[in-house]
C-alpha cells in the first residue's frame, strides 16, 4: 500500500494496524512514553524504547516484549546531547529498521516559584524540554524525508497552552515545543511527514506522582486534600488521566490514517482546557 494512500476502504477506518514500522519512544521507560509504546505495540509495530534510565529502559522493554508479543529493544540515550541521540537512532536502524514512527516523551519537570528559581535551573530544563526535542527532529527529519514518509508526537503540556504557576519554565519550554512542531510540520509536509503535539492534562504517573509528593510534604494532609478536591473539580470528566489515556491519542496520531493532521495541538485532559 501506498504510505499516503487517502483513500480507505470501509473497514480500514477502525483498523489502525501499523505491522511494519518501527517506533521509536524516547523517555518510554514508564509513564505516559511507556503506555504509548504499548499501544503501538498492540497496533503491530516493532518498538524500540529509549531513556536516560538504562536499567528502567532495559526492564521495560523487557515486560512490553513478553506482555505483546512484539520486537522491544531497549536503549539508554540522554536527548541532551546530539551525538549521543545521532548514536540512537543508528542504533535502532541497524537492530531494528529506520523509525517512522517518533514519540517524544522524555522530560523533567520542577516547581519552584520563577523568582525562587536560576538560570541552572532554566539551563536544566531548556536542554531536556526543547533541546531534547530539537536533537530528535533533526536526526530523524533526513532520513524520513528520504522514505517521504513518517510521523512524529511530541508531549508538550497543557501549562505550555494556559500558564501555571510553579512550572513557568517548564511551561516556557513547552511552549517552545509547540512552535517548533507546527514550524517544522509546515517544512516537511510535502515529504509525507506529520509532526503533532499532543498536551496532556494532569495524569498519573511517577512524575506527576513525585510532584504531588512535594506538594503533601509542604502543605499538610488537610490542606492537600483540599486542593486536591479543587484540581478535580476542574476536571469536567471528574476524574485524572492515565497513561493510557494519552498513549491511545498518541497510536492514534501515528496511524496512517492520520495522514492530514498534521502541525496540530491536541489536549487530552478530560475537558479541563478547552482552548
Ligand atoms: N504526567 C502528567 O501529568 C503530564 C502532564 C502534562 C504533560 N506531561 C508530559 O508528558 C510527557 C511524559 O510524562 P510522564 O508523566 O510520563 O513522565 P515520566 O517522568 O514518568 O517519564 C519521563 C521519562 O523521561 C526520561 N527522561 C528524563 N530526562 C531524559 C533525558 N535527558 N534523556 C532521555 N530520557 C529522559 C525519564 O527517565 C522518564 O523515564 C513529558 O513530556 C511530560 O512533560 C505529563
Amino acid at each position: 500500500m501506498d504510505s499516503n494512500e487517502i483513500r480507505y476502504e470501509r473497514e480500514e477506518y477502525l483498523d489502525y494496524r501499523i505491522t511494519g514500522d518501527v517506533a521509536l519512544i524516547v523517555g518510554g521507560a514508564r509513564g505516559i512514553g511507556y503506555a504509548a509504546a504499548e499501544a503501538l505495540a498492540a497496533d503491530g509495530a516493532r518498538v524500540a524504547l529509549a531513556d536516560i534510565d538504562r536499567s528502567a529502559v532495559t526492564a521495560a522493554a523487557e515486560r512490553l516484549a513478553a506482555a505483546s508479543g512484539v520486537k522491544v529493544t531497549g536503549f539508554g540515550v540522554d536527548i541532551t546531547s546530539p551525538t549521543q541521540v545521532g548514536e540512537l537512532i543508528a542504533a535502532v536502524t541497524s537492530s531494528l529498521g529506520a523509525p517512522s514512527i517518533v514519540v517524544q516523551s522524555a522530560a523533567v519537570l520542577d516547581d519552584k516559584l520563577f523568582v525562587d528559581s536560576g538560570p541552572a535551573d532554566w539551563k536544566r530544563m531548556i536542554d531536556v524540554c526543547l533541546y531534547g526535542p530539537m536533537n530528535i527532529l533533526h536526526a530523524v527529519l533526513p532520513g524520513m524525508t528520504e522514505r517521504k514518509y513518517g510521523r512524529i508526537v511530541c508531549l508538550a503540556s497543557d501549562a505550555a497552552r494556559i500558564g501555571q504557576a510553579r512550572l513557568s519554565y517548564y511551561a516556557a519550554a513547552k511552549a517552545g515545543v509547540i512552535g517548533l512542531i507546527k514550524s517544522v510540520a509546515q517544512e516537511v509536509g510535502g515529504s509525507g511527514i506529520t509532526l503533532n503535539v499532543v498536551s496532556p492534562g494532569a495524569t498519573n504517573t511517577e512524575l506527576r506522582q513525585a510532584r504531588e509528593a512535594g506538594l503533601l510534604a509542604q502543605m499538610g494532609e488537610e490542606k492537600y486534600a483540599r486542593r486536591t478536591r479543587n484540581v478535580l473539580r476542574g476536571y469536567p470528566t471528574g476524574r485524572l488521566g492515565e497513561p493510557a489515556d494519552i498513549g491511545a491519542a498518541i497510536a492514534f496520531l501515528c496511524s496512517r490514517q492520520a495522514s492530514w493532521i498534521t502541525g496540530q495541538v491536541l489536549s487530552v485532559n478530560g475537558g479541563f482546557v478547552m482552548p
